[in-house]
């Protein structure tokens, strides 16, 4: 692939996840547009490439080769938790060899609540000792695998633990597992009777979102899940969460209040509680969205 294009994918998959300010393309710009003459526009977008022609024309400026973007970026010494090139370019996301183990639990179908706590359980012990995810995996106090009832018909996805998950092993036990809460009994509902997990089973360094290649090394383990407990509905918390399941880049506020479908269930996406703890005023949708929902399921919510 060019450098042109991986920019420009590299680019449109940042501001898809919410990330304006990179840091590291501060030096990409430096170099680029010392490049290209003080007069030439240092914006960075697509053009800023190595294809971009050197010199400016109509000055006795001597050309020179810009450098590549990828390499500029490249160079920046790795600072934990600090994304770079690599870890977000799509393209660079590899999907990893399937566990025998987690391939055998997809081949079977279950028709218990018995058979699939056991599934479930069987599951939960290949996720503690996964390691795909090396700077995940030797952070982490536990892996958080899902909680709740093996024979579910609502699903919820979360994006990935928090701190407070990850001390207790249990998905949405702090702040937003709190007004998750909330909303599960606002719409008649009882947590203990719905399956919660997320789309990453280890906690990120400081709660950054999950990277392709995390929610990549990740997802055998999701699916598992969703085929054991077969659930009829889910309920995508998030765009991580919305965006990762269903394989779109679709903003969250064009997903919300209707359905898609997984596999054999029905996926309703609606704004994540640590969301709503930024922006209170979104609640109303989310709201909206949960009466949406419950209609479906019988369930006329004032
Ligand atoms: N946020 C999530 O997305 N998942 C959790 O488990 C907790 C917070």
């Amino acid at each position: 692939m060019s450098n042109k294009r991986a920019m420009a994918q590299l680019l449109k998959h940042l501001s898809s996840i919410g990330v304006t300010h990179v840091p590291k393309v501060e030096l990409a710009k430096r170099r680029v547009s010392a490049a290209r003459g003080p007069s030439a526009p240092a914006a960075v977008d697509s053009s800023v490439t190595p294809e971009q022609p050197s010199g400016v024309p109509g000055t006795s400026r001597r050309p020179t080769k810009p450098a590549p973007v990828t390499a500029a970026i490249k160079p920046m010494r790795r600072v934990p938790g600090m994304l770079d090139a690599e870890d977000l370019h799509p393209s660079s996301v590899r999907v990893p060899e399937l566990l025998p183990e987690v391939v055998r639990v997809r081949e079977r179908a279950y028709q218990t609540r018995e058979a699939k706590e056991e599934a479930l359980c069987g599951l939960k012990s290949v996720v503690a000792g996964c390691q795909r995810c090396p700077e995940l995996s030797s952070r982490r106090t536990q892996t958080v695998f899902g909680v709740g009832n093996a024979n579910a018909r609502i699903m919820i996805i979360g994006e990935a633990p928090g701190q407070d998950e990850d001390e207790q092993g249990e998905p949405f036990v702090g702040e937003a597992g709190q007004l998750l809460n909330k909303i599960i009994s606002a719409s008649q509902l009882r947590r203990e009777d719905l399956y919660i997990c997320n789309i990453l089973r280890c906690r990120p360094p400081g709660n950054r979102n999950p990277l392709p290649q995390e929610a990549a090394n990740c997802r055998e383990f999701l699916d598992a899940q969703i085929h054991v407990v077969q659930p009829e509905f889910i309920i995508c918390l998030g765009a991580v969460a919305a965006q990762n399941l269903l394989g779109v880049e679709t903003p969250i506020s064009k997903m919300r209040g209707q359905f898609f479908s997984y596999g054999s269930s029905r996926v309703l996406c609606t704004y994540h509680p640590s969301y709503l703890l930024r922006n209170p005023n979104a609640k109303k949708q989310v709201w909206e969205d949960m009466k949406f929902f419950m209609k479906e399921l019988g369930v006329e919510l004032q």
